[in-house]
Parts: C-alpha cells; structure tokens; sequence
C-alpha cells in the first residue's frame, strides 16, 4: 500500500469508537459471526487449552474461548482496547488475563501456549514476520498458530484500502495479506500442517450480507478466492528427542 509511513499509535487511538460502530451495524453482527464460527471451527474444543490472542482487541473471542473453558490470555497495544476487554469479560463473569504489550516482542516464555491466535492484527504490520516469529516462539510443540486476516484479493481489502488513500487513519497503514503469504510466513517460520480457509465472500453491504450469508459457509469449504477472512492454521514442530 503506497502513501504515508505507518502510525500504529495513531491507528490503536482510532480502533475502540470504530469497533464499538461496526459491532452494532447489520454488516458487523453477520459478518463477525461468520469470521468467529470459522475461528472456532478452526480451533477446535477450547477447554483446557492455554490460549493467547495477540491484539486481542475488545476482548470478543477472547471472552467467548474463555467462556468455553480455555485458560485464555489477551495481548493488545491499545489500553483503550484492554480496558473494553475487561469490561465485556467482566460483563460475562469469566477469567481473562490481559497484558499490555507489543506483537513484536511478547512478553512471554518461550512454549507456553496451545494455540497462538492473531485476528486482524498483522494486517497493522509492514514487517509481519516479527510478530509471527514472536507467536511462534511462545507456542508449545506441537502446538498451533491460527492467524485470521483480511483477504488481500477481496473487495473489503479494495474498500480498506480506498478509505486509507482518503485518510482513514486505521486503513491508512493497512497491509492485507493472500492465501499465498500467509502460506509463506507458516512455511519461513518452520510451521508444518499449513492451510488456510476463507468466509465472508459477499461484497461489504448489508443486503448482501443478508442474502448471502447462509450460502457461504458452503463455498468457504470449497474455495478462499474472494474471501475476506482468510484464516491460517499452522502447527509448530514437536520437539525432537535428544
Ligand atoms: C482490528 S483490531 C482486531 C481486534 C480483535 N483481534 C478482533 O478481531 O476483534 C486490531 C487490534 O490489534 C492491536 N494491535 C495493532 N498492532 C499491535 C501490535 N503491534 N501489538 C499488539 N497489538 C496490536 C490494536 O490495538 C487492535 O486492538
């Protein structure tokens, strides 16, 4: 994406007001719980699991895999975020830790969690394989990393991409990212089991969320071109005996 240097304090100060209106548009309820029902697909039975979601944002998956029975922890660089995460967590009587802190440098032991989430988070970072080593380090062998982000082929990353080039301060220092890089960063970082699964394939209107919405589950089993979501699902190497 062409245009000025990223401002990620910038685009964090914008996120919560933004995230709050599309959570109470038509678009943003049919268009969450397809992307939320692929992640959980994707995921598998949560109990038990040591989760940690990177830019865990206002705490909405985080909550639900908590309420689920994962020992979940929330990262985000936003305390605007992590304090609407506590609250909805609160709101929702489950345990949630959260911690301040950077996708780049997690403040985290290596190997500590089953699963490493990130949700249209990467998509803030110009330089992805950072955060992605840093997600991988803190996974367990054999343990996942699911990444979810905007499909850089659709017309939802178009309209992103447009609102940036008229000074959206969130979009403004947008990347998406295609099937083929998400592949990529999995196969660069050693992760094995690699695949990647797509939902939302409407064009980003109400009607056609509406309309379309029942059909799509039924093509994201069959294809990712046009989606999105794409959603990445790794496996970190077990450990080889000595
Ligand atoms: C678009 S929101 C997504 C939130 C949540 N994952 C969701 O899907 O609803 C992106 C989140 O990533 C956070 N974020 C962006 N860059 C980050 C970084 N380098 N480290 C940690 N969090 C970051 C933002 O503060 C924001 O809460």
């Amino acid at each position: 994406m062409s245009g000025a240097p990223p401002d990620p304090d910038i685009a964090r100060a914008a996120l919560p007001a933004a995230y709050a209106d599309w959570r109470n548009s038509a678009l943003g309820r049919i268009t969450d719980a397809l992307e939320e029902r692929l992640l959980l697909d994707r995921i598998g039975p949560a109990r038990g699991l040591r989760i940690l979601d990177v830019g865990c944002g206002d705490g909405v998956l985080a909550t639900r895999l908590a309420a689920a029975g994962a020992r979940v922890t929330g990262l985000d660089a936003s305390t605007k975020m992590l304090a609407a995460a506590r609250r909805r967590a609160d709101a929702a009587e489950v345990e949630l830790k959260l911690v301040h802190g950077d996708a780049a440098a997690l403040p985290f032991d290596d190997a500590g969690f089953d699963v490493v989430l990130s949700v249209a988070t990467l998509c803030f970072s110009d330089a992805p394989r950072k955060p992605f080593a840093e997600m991988v380090r803190v996974a367990a062998p054999g343990g996942r990393v699911v990444l979810g982000e905007l499909g850089r082929w659709s017309l939802w990353a178009a309209q992103r991409r447009i609102k940036g080039w008229l000074g959206s301060p969130v979009w403004r220092t947008a990347r998406f990212r295609s099937r083929g890089d998400l592949l990529g960063l999995a196969g660069d970082a050693g992760l094995g089991g690699a695949s990647v699964t797509g939902a939302v394939f409407y064009p980003p209107l109400g009607l056609a969320a509406r309309l379309m919405a029942p059909l799509d589950p039924a093509i994201g089993a069959v294809t990712t071109i046009g989606a999105a979501f794409l959603v990445l699902d790794a496996t970190k190497p077990a450990a080889t005996p000595a």
